[in-house]
């Protein structure tokens, strides 16, 4: 496993490059939106529109099922925690593609209540606070982590967001899922490629055909033999349909719910942890005050989840007519929840713009709020938290290195993260 974790692998470089990930997807967005995003909510909490056109950028619609509907977007923090809380006039239809067997590809993250809760339910247990601090830290981050900095120790230099932003997060929902380590990378490419523009309809299919082998192969064997995972857990845990009827969940259902974790929680952890590091490694005052009480590594943390959220904007279709922020918004449109902006309503933080973690915490919307909260956060908080305190323990000296051009946000709207994080360690 350690080998795996610390090779030079080129497909780690192919695979996290958040510039590129966005020319892929076809989201490429280059200049700051957060200034465009302020001005919007300043001007109305809802404004008919897709976010992109009402920022003048060209049209992207991250779901199909949007195409063609009307869409509207909401700005202000009130607007877009009502959105996420109501579950009578919007629904994650949106996110489903048509599917010949009606299956949910993405498991219970495209489901509606009840359903949505029942499905949640098999696997929430397992990424509750405790479990995230105790199970997950102890049993593979921390172990993660160290031999990642330890690596690291023999370097002057090194990019974090590629040697361990990126790194954390996909050792660790592999293992933590029942894979091999060394299964990590080969299985994140599969994955990504399951969605990819740039590939042909059949090497797709052949990609999902991969990922759901590697999966279903890995059920089987700990049907066999349990061990002590999120797949033997999800084996051992049972479906409580909105019924009342009780069974086991199918192997198909659990490759499904694996398979949405590992795409949730691949990609974001990597961009917020680097996120969090270049907020910390630009504010230098902050990071000194880190340093000194750890106690303050959660607060970094949070206040880098509020000020920059890796995704800015989540969507939802609108099943019923209804009102947001004094809007009249038809049923059969398209509601795109600007948490960008919601997280810098100046009518619940002072000077929101401003990186400082020292500000009273206030509950923010980059988790999300309501029935669909992330259900990772947790596990994304332990892995940014370890990888911190590791850096912190390890360099004394770490800084931005002078010579490598200066980190900037970039990526796709809806994903966004570092550049690259070049420092120097020692
Ligand atoms: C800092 C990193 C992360 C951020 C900023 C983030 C953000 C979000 C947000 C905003 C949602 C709500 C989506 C919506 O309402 O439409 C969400 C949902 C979700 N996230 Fe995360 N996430 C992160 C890390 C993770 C990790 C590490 C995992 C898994 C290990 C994960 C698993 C999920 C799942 C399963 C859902 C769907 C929950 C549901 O539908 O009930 N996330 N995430």
């Amino acid at each position: 496993m350690t080998e795996a974790l610390l090779a030079d692998d080129p497909l780690y470089e192919e695979l996290y490059d958040v510039r590129r990930e966005a020319l892929e997807i076809g989201n490429l967005v280059e200049e700051d939106v957060n200034p465009g995003m302020n001005a919007l909510r300043e001007k109305a909490a809802v404004h008919k529109g897709y976010l992109r056109n009402l920022l003048g950028l060209p049209q992207h619609h991250r779901h199909a099922a949007a195409q063609g509907k009307p869409g509207y977007t909401c700005f202000s923090f009130e607007a877009c925690e009502k959105a996420f809380r109501d579950t009578t006039h919007l629904s994650m239809e949106i996110l489903r593609l048509p599917s010949p067997d009606g299956e949910r590809r993405l498991a219970f993250l495209e489901m509606d209540e009840p359903e949505h809760r029942c499905h949640r339910a098999t696997m929430q247990p397992m990424f509750v606070k405790p479990r995230a601090i105790g199970w997950w830290r102890e049993r593979w981050i921390n172990d993660i982590v160290d031999k990642l900095v330890e690596g690291l120790k023999r370097q002057d230099r090194a990019e974090l967001n590629l040697q361990l932003c990126a790194r954390v997060p996909v050792h660790t929902i592999t293992r933590a899922v029942g894979m091999e380590g060394d299964a990590s990378l080969p299985f994140r490419n599969a994955l990504i490629r399951t969605g990819s523009h740039s590939i042909s309809a059949e090497e797709r299919a052949a990609a999902a055909k991969t990922v759901e082998t590697m999966l279903l192969d890995l059920i089987a064997r700990r049907r066999a033999e349990p061990g002590d995972d999120v797949v033997s857990g999800l084996i051992a845990s049972s479906l409580t349909l909105p019924d009342g009827t009780t069974r086991p969940l199918t192997s198909r259902e659990i490759m499904l719910n694996c398979r949405l974790v590992m795409l949730a929680g691949g990609g974001t952890s990597w961009r917020q942890f680097g996120i969090t590091l270049w907020a910390l490694l630009t504010h230098r005052e902050q990071l000194e005050a880190v340093r000194a009480d750890r106690s303050l590594v959660d607060a970094a943390i949070e206040e880098a989840v509020r000020w920059n959220p890796t995704d800015p904007v989540f969507s939802r279709l609108v099943v019923k007519d209804m009102e947001l922020g004094g809007i009249a918004i038809p049923a059969g449109s398209a509601l795109e929840i600007c948490l960008g902006a919601a997280n810098r309503d100046p009518s619940r933080w002072e000077t929101p713009d401003a990186y400082n973690l020292h500000r009273p915490l206030q509950t923010h919307l980059g988790f999300g709020i309501g029935s669909h909260l992330c259900m990772g956060q947790n596990v994304a908080r332990s892995e940014i938290n370890a990888g911190i305190n590791a850096l912190l323990d390890a360099f004394p000296n770490l800084r931005l290195d002078p010579d490598a051009p200066p980190p900037y946000l970039t990526g796709g709207l809806e994903q966004r993260g570092m550049s690259a994080l070049n420092v120097l360690l020692h």
